[in-house]
């Protein structure tokens, strides 16, 4: 058996698009299980840049059979255009397949979402606006529209002139805005329905196969451990299941199909959206790694808060996902930082945390507890091997393994395929 689960280890936003293309090469099925276009991986290959929302990054090559797995929430307007995008570039569609048990964001979550965000004004959740709560909530009240649905005009037909005079009555009693017009959805959904039907299947059996003929299945993450909805900053998270567990209910296979679990973390921690962020560099240091790291959002342009890299949130990815090693992404744009600090703990009050807590309220009350090492000066992205990088660069990853007892596997030095390092 050779399946791989690759999921994000903080906030979001590690660099998973990277490492999910260089083991996609290595892989014949690359499977997404879980959050929606709210997530986006930029992908860039020989200075082409493809920005990937829904369809996994497997897609750009030729014999990678691309999943979209039952636990996915899909916009059928965006992978239309995700899909159409990728055909003007080039790129076969013919690999790719869609779970008919995933859920269908429409307008009316689209539009629940910005409403739901206003109306909780400064106490926002800081969502991506694309629907996805809204999605999960009526998935979760067994009134969702999936895509089974959406190819089957006529049960399409009941359940969206059902949801929308719901949804109608949110929209305009509650909220007070303009109510949707069924026809004008139907007829563009069932159009759209048109156009994915042959893409539509029962992708769990075709998981399970493809496993038990050996094949390299990659598991593809989206969001991180600490936007899980249960295990993350609780409200601050998404509504699905970024953690490794996920990949068991979104793709519709058992854990013991699963063998490794290859976290991704950034060399330092980012988060977009509101929450507690203990080692948030509100400074000229957080304004530099934002630059230098280019650290702006792949689907909203936010630009990310910035901070020093905090283990307590890595030991706690290492223990919620079962990780079996990490991947560090961007070490290069700590170059020229003269001292590094990093969270080792936390103290709250006169008690010492080693363990991420439970809570927001609890969270906010942390303060870092910091070790602080050497930096290094030259430019990385030119190195070839480990053991090429500066002395103080191996440190501060061996400090890294040591103490979150997980091995370093793969280290990030620049955007490219290429630019990636090994470690044994
Ligand atoms: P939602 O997923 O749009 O409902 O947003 C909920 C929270 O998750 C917000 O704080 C978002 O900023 C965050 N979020 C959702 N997707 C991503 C992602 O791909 N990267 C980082 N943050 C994300």
């Amino acid at each position: 058996m050779s399946t791989i689960a690759l999921v994000g280890a903080q906030w979001g936003d590690e660099g998973k698009g990277k490492i999910i293309d260089i083991l996609s090469l290595r892989s014949d099925m690359v499977v997404r299980a879980q959050g929606g276009d709210n997530a986006g991986h930029t992908v860039i290959v020989n200075d082409e840049v493809y920005k990937l929302r829904i369809i996994p990054s497997g897609i750009l090559y030729h014999n990678t059979q691309c999943i979209v797995g039952n636990g996915v929430v899909v916009n059928p307007k965006v992978i239309l255009e995700e899909m159409d995008n990728l055909s003007a570039r080039g790129v076969s569609l013919d690999n790719l397949k869609i779970d008919a048990r995933a859920h269908v964001i429409l307008p009316y979550h689209i539009i629940l979402d910005g409403l739901a965000e206003d109306a909780r004004g400064k106490a926002d959740i800081g969502t991506t606006k694309k629907g996805i709560g809204p999605c999960y909530m009526d998935k979760a009240e067994r009134i969702g529209i999936r895509m089974y649905d959406l190819v089957h005009p006529e049960i399409f037909k009941q359940k969206l002139e059902r949801n929308v005079s719901i949804k109608n009555s949110y929209i305009n009693k509650i909220y007070g805005a303009e109510p949707l017009d069924f026809e004008q959805i139907y007829n563009e959904y069932c159009e759209y329905g048109k156009r994915l039907q042959p893409y539509v299947c029962d992708t769990s059996s075709i998981i399970y196969k493809a496993i038990k003929e050996n094949k390299r299945v990659l598991f593809e993450g989206a969001q991180g451990a600490l936007l899980d909805l249960d295990m993350g900053t609780y409200p601050f998270v998404t509504s699905s299941h970024p953690t490794s567990g996920g990949f068991c209910v979104g793709a519709g296979i058992g854990p013991t199909l699963i063998d490794k679990c290859l976290g991704i973390a950034k060399a330092y921690t980012t988060r977009v959206g509101k929450g507690p962020f203990p080692t948030e560099l509100e400074d000229e240091i957080g304004d530099h790694i934002r630059k230098v790291g280019c650290e702006f959002g792949t689907v909203t342009g936010r630009p990310r808060r910035c901070g020093w890299l905090d283990l307590v949130i890595l030991r706690f990815a290492v223990r919620v996902d079962g990780l079996t090693g990490l991947a560090l992404n961007k070490l290069d744009t700590l170059s020229g930082l003269p001292k590094l600090k990093v969270c080792v703990a936390y103290k709250r009050g006169n008690t010492v945390l080693n363990d991420f807590p439970p809570d927001i309220n609890e969270l906010a009350e942390c303060e870092p507890i910091y070790e602080e090492l050497d930096g290094w000066n030259e430019n990385l992205c030119d190195v070839k091997a480990y053991e090429e990088l500066p002395e103080n660069a191996k440190k501060y990853i061996e400090f890294i393994e040591k103490n979150i007892e997980c091995p370093v596997k793969m280290i990030g030095i620049g955007p490219q395929r290429t630019q990636n390092l090994y470690k044994d």
